[in-house]
C-alpha cells in the first residue's frame, strides 16, 4: 500500500549513481549527483547517495567510514557497504568491492579507452545493491522511501523492485532519470546468468531490447515514474533519432515523462568567491573579468589582443558535442577574428584534429587535452564567449556555468541549451533578456553564421554587456529544479 506521503519534504531518499563530484567525474551526472541531494536536504529530505567504491573514494573514506552492511548477493562478489559523509557533507553509502571497482583506470573504461569488458557485472551489482537496500528486508535500518536511479548504471534495479517477489514492507518507489539516453548498457545476452537475472525476464516487455539485454530499458520499463534533465530533452527523445531506439517505450510512458531543467551548484560556481580563478567578480565588477583573460590567455599561450574575442570550450570530445562542427569552420572563425580556448577529451580524431588546429595557430588556439578542473573555471571565467555546438544536449552544464561567469553562449537549439539560453534576436536585445547565440543546423557554416554573429555584438560594447549582465542575472540554482524533483519523489515514495 502506498504511504499516505503528501507533503514534497521530509522523505527517506537514496540516490543511486555511478558518479558524485568532486571525488570522482566524468561529465555532469557528478555534479548533479552532489547538487542535488544538497538541495533536497535543504528542502527536508534524508537522502544518501550510494556509490561505487572507486579508487579515489575510498581513499577519502578511509578513517573516516562506519560499516553498514555485508552484502552477500551471489553471483556477484560479496561487497561491503560502508558509509561515510562526502568531502560536501553529504552522507554517502560506498559499494566497497574492491575487485570490482578499485581499479587503475577510468570509471567506465580501462587505460586506452575501452569499456571495462565486465561493467555489466559491476554496474549489475551497483543495481542490484540499490534494489536490496530499498526493501523492507534490507539489512540497513535506514530504508528509503525512494530510489533515485540515475542512467544505465542503475537500471536495473527498478526491474528488480518490480519483478521481484517483495517481502511484508514492500519496497521504495522508483525514479529512473535519464541523463543520456545513448549510453544504454547493453550487453549480449549471456550476462544474464552472469548477473543472475531469469530468462523469463528477456522478453521485449521485460529487459530484451533487440536480442540483447539493456539495462537503461529496465529501468524505463519498469520505473515508478521516469525523468529526465530538460523539458526539450524530455520532447526529443519520443521520437526519432533522438529516441535512440526507445522512443516508442518512452512515448508509452510519456504520463509518467517528465522533463526538469538541472541546476547548478551556485557555491562551486560562483565568480564571486570562486578560488579557482586569479580575480574574483560580479555583475558590478565585471571589467575585473579582463584579468581573468589575461590569465587564460598566459596559460593557454594565446596572443593579448583584447579587441580579438576569446571563445572556450570545455567538453568531453564526443560525437554528441558536435566539435567536429568547430573543427570543420575553425580557420574561418579565426578569421573573424578570433581566438580558440579549448579544454576536453575524449575521441582520438578529435583530440588529433584539435591538436593539428593548435599547431597550425600558434597564439590564437590554445589547446590542453585532459580534464582539469580548475581550467575548466578560468575559461569560464576568462572567455569572452563559450562554444556548445552539441548535436544533441539533455541538459547541459556548462552554457549555466558560463552565463553565470558573464560569458555569453554560442549553442546549438537543442535540449537543455535551448531551454536555458535566450538568442539574441533583435527583440531579446531589445528587451535585455538576450543571453547567447543560437542556431539550428548542425553544420559547420551554421555554427560560423553563429559565430559571427556572436563576434559582431562583441564588437558592440553596450550591447555585449547587457547579455552577460542579463546572463549573470538569471537564476540558475536547484532551489525550484529540486522542488520538481521532490515532487516526484511524494508521487512515488512508498514505505508499503
Ligand atoms: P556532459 O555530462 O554531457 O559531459 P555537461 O555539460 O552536463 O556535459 O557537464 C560536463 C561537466 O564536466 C562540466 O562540469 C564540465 O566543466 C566538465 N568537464 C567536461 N570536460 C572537462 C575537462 N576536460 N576538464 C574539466 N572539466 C570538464
Ligand atoms: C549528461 C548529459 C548532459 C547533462 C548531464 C547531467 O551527461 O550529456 O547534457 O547535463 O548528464 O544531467
Amino acid at each position: 500500500m502506498a504511504s499516505p506521503v503528501v507533503t514534497p519534504t521530509g522523505m527517506r531518499v537514496l540516490f543511486a549513481t555511478s558518479e558524485a563530484a568532486p571525488l570522482v567525474k566524468t561529465g555532469g551526472l557528478a555534479d548533479v549527483s552532489s547538487a542535488l541531494p544538497a538541495a533536497l536536504a535543504r528542502l527536508g529530505s534524508d537522502v544518501r547517495v550510494l556509490l561505487p567504491g572507486y579508487g579515489p573514494v575510498l581513499a577519502w573514506i578511509e578513517g573516516r567510514g562506519t560499516p553498514l552492511a555485508t552484502l552477500s548477493l551471489p553471483p556477484f562478489p560479496d561487497a561491503r557497504l560502508v558509509e561515510a559523509r562526502g568531502p560536501d557533507g553529504r552522507m554517502l553509502w560506498v559499494l566497497d568491492c574492491p575487485p570490482l571497482f578499485a581499479r587503475d583506470g577510468g570509471l567506465y573504461q580501462r587505460r586506452g579507452g575501452d569499456d571495462w569488458p565486465d561493467n555489466d557485472v559491476r554496474f549489475g551489482l551497483l543495481s542490484r545493491a540499490a534494489a536490496v537496500l530499498s526493501r523492507a528486508d534490507s539489512p540497513v535500518a535506514w530504508r528509503p522511501e525512494v530510489l533515485h536511479c540515475n542512467d544505465w548504471q542503475t537500471g536495473l534495479a527498478p526491474a528488480w523492485l518490480a519483478l521481484e517477489p517483495l517481502p511484508p514492507g514492500g519496497r521504495a518507489g522508483t525514479v529512473m532519470t535519464i541523463h543520456n539516453l545513448a549510453y544504454q548498457g547493453v550487453f549480449a545476452p549471456d550476462s544474464l546468468p552472469r548477473l543472475g537475472l531469469p530468462w523469463d525476464w528477456f522478453r521485449p516487455d521485460g529487459v530484451e531490447f533487440w536480442g540483447q539485454l539493456s539495462f537503461l530499458k529496465a529501468g524505463l520499463q519498469f520505473a515508478d515514474a521516469l525523468s529526465t534533465v530538460s523539458p526539450t530533452y524530455a520532447q526529443e527523445i519520443r521520437q526519432e533519432p533522438l529516441g535512440f531506439g526507445l522512443q516508442g517505450l518512452l512515448a508509452w510512458r510519456a504520463r509518467d515523462l517528465v522533463g526538469i531543467l538541472n541546476g547548478i551548484d551556485v557555491d562551486v560556481w560562483d565568480p564571486a568567491s570562486d578560488p579557482l580563478i586569479p580575480q574574483r567578480y560580479d555583475a558590478r565588477t565585471l571589467a575585473q573579468k579582463a584579468e581573468n583573460r589575461a590569465a587564460l590567455r598566459t596559460r593557454l599561450g594565446l596572443d593579448v589582443d583584447a579587441s580579438v574575442p576569446l571563445a572556450g570550450v570545455v567538453s568531453r570530445f564526443a560525437h554528441q558535442k558536435g566539435l567536429d562542427l568547430l573543427i570543420g569552420c575553425a580557420e574561418r572563425a579565426l578569421a573573424l577574428p578570433m581566438q580558440l580556448a579549448v579544454l576536453g577529451s575524449g575521441d582520438p580524431i578529435l583530440e588529433t584534429a584539435f591538436q593539428d588546429l593548435a599547431a597550425r595557430h600558434p597564439g590564437r588556439v590554445g589547446l590542453l587535452t585532459g580534464f582539469d578542473e580548475s581550467l575548466s573555471h578560468l575559461i569560464e571565467a576568462g572567455a569572452d564567449l563559450f562554444v556548445m555546438p552539441s548535436r544533441y544536449e539533455p541538459c547541459g552544464l556548462n552554457q549555466m556555468y558560463s552565463q553565470r561567469y558573464g560569458t555569453p553562449v554560442v549553442a546549438r537549439r537543442t535540449g537543455g541549451l535551448a531551454d536555458s539560453i535566450v538568442d539574441a534576436t533583435p527583440e531579446h536585445l531589445a528587451d535585455g533578456t538576450a543571453t547567447g547565440v543560437l542556431f539550428d543546423a548542425a553544420t559547420p557554416d551554421a555554427l560560423l553564421a553563429a559565430l559571427a554573429r556572436a563576434a559582431a555584438l562583441f564588437a558592440d560594447r553596450p550591447a555585449w554587456r547587457r547579455m552577460q549582465q542579463a546572463g549573470m542575472a538569471r537564476d540558475f540554482s536547484w532551489d525550484a529544479a529540486a522542488r520538481a524533483v521532490a515532487a516526484l519523489h511524494a508521487r512515488v515514495a512508498r514505505t508499503g
